[in-house]
């Protein structure tokens, strides 16, 4: 099949080298003439395991294109894809207004074939009658199309075998012709397909993010009573989630939720209920925990640390990517930094991105060994799998004062006491 994607974020970006990778011709529309250049040549701008090699091997086979035309793009395509960002606005409500733009742009120039058209950037409910609107008064009069809604659930750091192996794939339309065309394009790729209405395609993304930001937040307020009962978080939750019908995953206590997803979904679907005149109370606690696990976080760090130097391991909102939106780092940095601390970082990924932030306010290091070297407290905040196992003997002997502040549980408080660590973790 042809298809285009408005949009080559991470969500654009993935999924349109996964359908070239299925054999599909794919556009990718962007208006930034430099990363478009970027991109043709083979670099996928952003860091994601595999995709720089998904790209290139789609680039030689002419299955991929980037352009800035919707003209050679749109006409041919069986499906449009729109992928572009939905930030929050200041009252949380999702900016739609690159979203609906690229509907009016993408209106103008369908052709003459039937053209599904498909809004991937998380949206709030009722945003994709609003697209048809605007398609329906601007496209050409010969032209047919029709919208579904196809949300994306693919995570930073997993991308791609989210994308090739998703649990469901979800359509949400009114038109059989539409859904037929999207059970097409998907037809090489496993999970469960779930056939629904517009809306409740739309409402199936953001219930899913905050369910998970919920049990996140529900983990965190568990660690919370844990601290103060003298139990340990994560033997309680290991006991819970074997529960079938309640599940480990995202039971994991910490830092608190960043990204570019939860917060700003969670935000939205709170401003939806608001619209709607729904009580919203739930989740607007879920959000006030996750701010809250961020506080009490830094207050451990203050209180327990003598001196001023202090190490941080992991600025990424998580591991295996090199994003720091919503990252809890943002936050500690922030506060440390007014405070009068001499601060070293590692990353294995993201330090570039804070260092387009911080700049000089604090120290870049190479290896976790240098940001750990003279501190008096070693700080981390993401869970990446190069500091599970690394040599803490060594680590300590490079440190001032043998002070570990851990918000990811990454390591068993027992064996940190042997080792010889004032260990402080989350819940434990
Ligand atoms: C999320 C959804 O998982 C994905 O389905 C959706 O398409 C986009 O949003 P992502 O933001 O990439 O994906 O990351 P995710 O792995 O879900 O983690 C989000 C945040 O929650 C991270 O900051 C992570 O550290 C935190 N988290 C996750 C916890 O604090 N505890 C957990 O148990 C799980």
């Amino acid at each position: 099949m042809t298809i285009t994607f408005v949009g080559h974020g991470y969500v654009g970006l993935v999924t349109a080298c996964v359908f070239a990778d299925l054999g599909n011709t794919v556009h990718v529309i962007g208006r930034n003439k430099e990363k478009l250049r970027t991109l043709n040549s083979g670099d996928p701008i952003i860091y994601e395991p595999g995709l720089a090699e998904l790209l290139k091997k789609n680039l030689k086979s002419e299955r991929i294109i980037f352009t800035d035309s919707y003209k050679e793009s749109i006409p041919n395509s069986d499906v449009v894809f729109i992928a572009v960002g939905t930030p929050p606005k200041e009252n949380g409500e999702a900016d739609l207004s690159n979203v609906l733009l690229v509907a009016k742009q993408i209106g103008q120039h369908l052709g003459n074939k039937f053209t599904v058209v498909s809004c991937k950037s998380t949206v709030p409910v009722g945003t994709n009658r609003k697209i048809k609107k605007i398609i329906e008064d601007s496209k050409p009069a010969q032209s047919r199309f029709d919208v579904a809604s196809c949300p994306e659930f693919l995570r930073e750091g997993s991308a791609l075998s989210d994308t090739f192996s998703p649990d469901r794939i979800v359509i949400g339309s009114q038109s059989q012709e539409a859904i037929n065309s999207l059970l097409k394009l998907h037809r090489p790729l496993h999970g469960e397909r779930v056939i629904v209405g517009l809306e409740s395609a739309e409402i199936i993304k953001y219930a899913s993010n905050s369910l998970l930001a919920t049990k996140i937040s529900f983990a965190n307020f568990i660690s919370f009573i844990c601290e103060k009962a003298n139990a340990n978080v994560e033997e309680v939750l290991t006991g819970v989630g074997l529960d079938r019908r309640i599940g480990r995953a995202f039971l994991y206590p910490g830092v608190g939720y960043g990204g570019s997803c939860f917060p700003k979904d969670v935000k939205a679907l709170i401003k939806s209920g608001e619209n709607l005149g729904v009580d919203t109370s739930l989740l607007i606690e879920v959000e006030n925990i996750n701010t809250k696990s961020r506080e009490d976080f830094l207050k451990k760090i203050v209180a327990n640390t003598k001196g001023k130097n202090i190490g941080i391991w992991g600025l990424a909102f998580k591991p295996n990517t090199d994003d720091i939106r919503e990252a809890p780092s943002l936050y500690v940095l922030e506060a440390l930094i007014k405070k009068g601390y001499k601060i070293s970082v590692f990353d294995p990924a993201a330090s570039e991105n804070i260092k387009t932030i911080y700049g000089n306010k604090i120290t870049y290091s190479t290896n976790p060994y240098e940001a750990a070297k003279n501190a008096d407290c070693l700080v981390i905040l993401t869970e990446w799998n190069d500091f599970k196992q690394i040599d803490l003997k060594k680590i300590k002997n490079q440190m001032k004062e043998p002070l570990i502040i851990d918000g990811r549980n990454i390591y068993d408080p027992n064996t940190m006491q042997s080792l010889g660590f004032n260990y402080v973790s989350i819940g434990r």
